[in-house]
């Protein structure tokens, strides 16, 4: 089961040749996902030979086989986990019956939206990411780029064999619609707002893969406890891929940090405009580039109150993160959770039913584990003896969805007139300035060992190569 066969046009390892209805309707999908990926996949990558991994296995030990490939003949493919026969739902209103094998007939419609919103964000984010190969800081980090586009690829794979298989005619026309909703188009744009945001330099890029492949990370895992057992299997096996894109932000983020606070020591200053002249990027902007890239991606979460969130629970398709680890019924029924709201000119906590909070639960998990990065940032900056503090903004601040999305709040929780946030917000979030300043540093840096004069190193090469390695063969 675990074997992946990669002498079908397909590779895969779920015994695709057995239903051949179903591997037929993939095959006529296959090529517009090509078309997709050539008008817009990474832009100017055709003829690449890039260092990639591809997956060989679902085996969490050696899964994955690293060398050059041409990224138009990547080989995407739909692997599952491995199935438990004994496997039972483990959380809502069916908690101790056998989980499901197929889709039952009243929870149809919802695991349908579940599964398209999540298929949406995925080619959503090779969309916002198709420029950035022409800015690239290094051949280490175009390559970076290019494995998290393919993998981003696989995802939809993932969620159109779902469709296809499990959710006949009208699964069939929703895959298609993910090849035809783009990225900021007006007319027909992705689901979820931050997927039609701009990623439009590599800070943008490595704050997108830190905090919104985090977000990533966070629906898969709850998608993980699903009862709907294909789901369960196949969001598992994505969760092995998205480390690596979450890597990829947070050691981005570091090593420009690590430039920057070198350049600071060298030229003894923290003045803005100094560093500015010396090419790179200073800590406040950093700060200001974290305060978006948090603030939107918290949104997706959704709602702080959701009577959707609590059917996905109670009927078992979408779980907590780490739900067999809690310590409660797993039916939460008389639970209550804390949410935030605006009362007299003042940040409250408001105690909710928390099955109706359980959008704001993942929240406040993923805020958890998104704080633990910022720390190791710090880290950075202490080591090289600067004081100056990175912190995530305030869970309130620049709020767009949900109960706080009419008020003006502070990133240190104040809230605040109009008046005061127009004249502050450029203390706050990203000005115009700040993303033309970031905007003229890119500029592509693509020899072996070279990187871009804003950017540090890292520490290792992917899969342990030499500091010199060619990952990107051009042709
Ligand atoms: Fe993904
Ligand atoms: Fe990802």
């Amino acid at each position: 089961m675990s074997g992946i066969n990669y002498s079908e046009k397909i590779p895969n390892n779920v015994n695709l040749s057995e239903d051949r209805t179903l591997q037929r309707a993939l095959e006529q999908w296959q090529p517009n996902f090509i078309n997709w990926w050539d008008d817009m996949g990474p832009e100017g990558s055709k003829d690449m030979d890039v260092y990639l991994r591809t997956a060989v296995s679902v085996d969490p030990q050696g899964w994955a086989q690293f060398g050059h490939v041409k990224m138009r003949d990547y080989r995407w493919g739909v692997f599952l986990n491995p199935g438990d026969q004994e496997r039972k739902i483990h959380f809502g209103d069916h908690i101790g019956e056998k989980v499901w094998q197929d889709v039952p007939g009243e929870h149809r419609a919802n695991l349908r939206r579940i599964i398209v919103t999540q298929g949406d964000t995925e080619p959503a984010s090779v969309e916002q990411q198709r420029h950035l190969g022409l800015t690239a800081p290094s051949m280490y980090d175009l390559r970076n780029l290019f494995q998290i586009n393919v993998e981003e690829g696989r995802h939809l794979w993932a969620m159109v064999y779902l469709l296809h298989k499990y959710f006949g005619k009208d699964g069939r026309e929703e895959a298609d619609a993910l090849l035809q909703r783009n990225s900021g188009n007006e007319d027909n744009p992705r689901i979820l707002q931050a997927f039609n945001e701009k990623t439009p330099d590599w800070l943008s890029f490595f704050m997108f893969t830190y905090f919104t492949d985090r977000d990533g990370k966070f629906q898969l895992c709850a998608l993980a406890e699903s009862a709907f057992d294909p789901l369960a299997r196949t969001t598992k096996f994505m969760l092995t891929e998205e480390a690596h894109h979450m890597f990829v932000g947070e050691s981005g983020v570091s090593r420009t940090i690590q430039r920057t606070v070198d350049v600071m020591n060298q030229l003894k200053t923290d003045d803005v405009a100094k560093l500015r002249a010396a090419g790179v990027i200073d800590l406040p902007t950093i700060q200001r580039y974290i305060n978006f890239h948090f603030s939107v991606t918290i949104d997706l979460f959704g709602a702080d109150q959701s009577s959707n969130a609590a059917t996905f629970y109670s009927s078992g398709l979408k779980g907590r993160y780490e739900e067999g680890k809690r310590a409660d019924d797993h039916v939460l029924k008389g639970n209550t959770y804390k949410i935030l709201a605006v009362e007299e000119g003042k940040l409250i906590e408001k105690e909710v039913p928390m099955l109706n909070a359980l959008n704001e639960v993942l929240r406040d998990d993923y805020i958890t584990d998104s704080k633990g990065g910022i720390d190791r940032w710090n880290r950075v900056i202490d080591k090289a003896g600067i004081s100056f503090k990175l912190t995530a903004p305030n869970k309130a601040f620049h709020r767009n969805i949900g109960s706080l999305s009419g008020s003006k709040i502070t990133p240190d929780g104040r809230v605040v007139t109009s008046e005061e946030w127009m004249a502050k917000v450029g203390e706050w979030l990203p000005t115009n300035e700040d993303r033309a300043y970031v905007g003229s540093l890119m500029g592509r840096v693509v020899e072996p060992g070279k990187f871009a004069n804003w950017i540090a190193p890292p520490v290792m090469g992917i899969n342990r190569q030499a500091a010199d390695f060619d990952y990107v063969r051009f042709s």
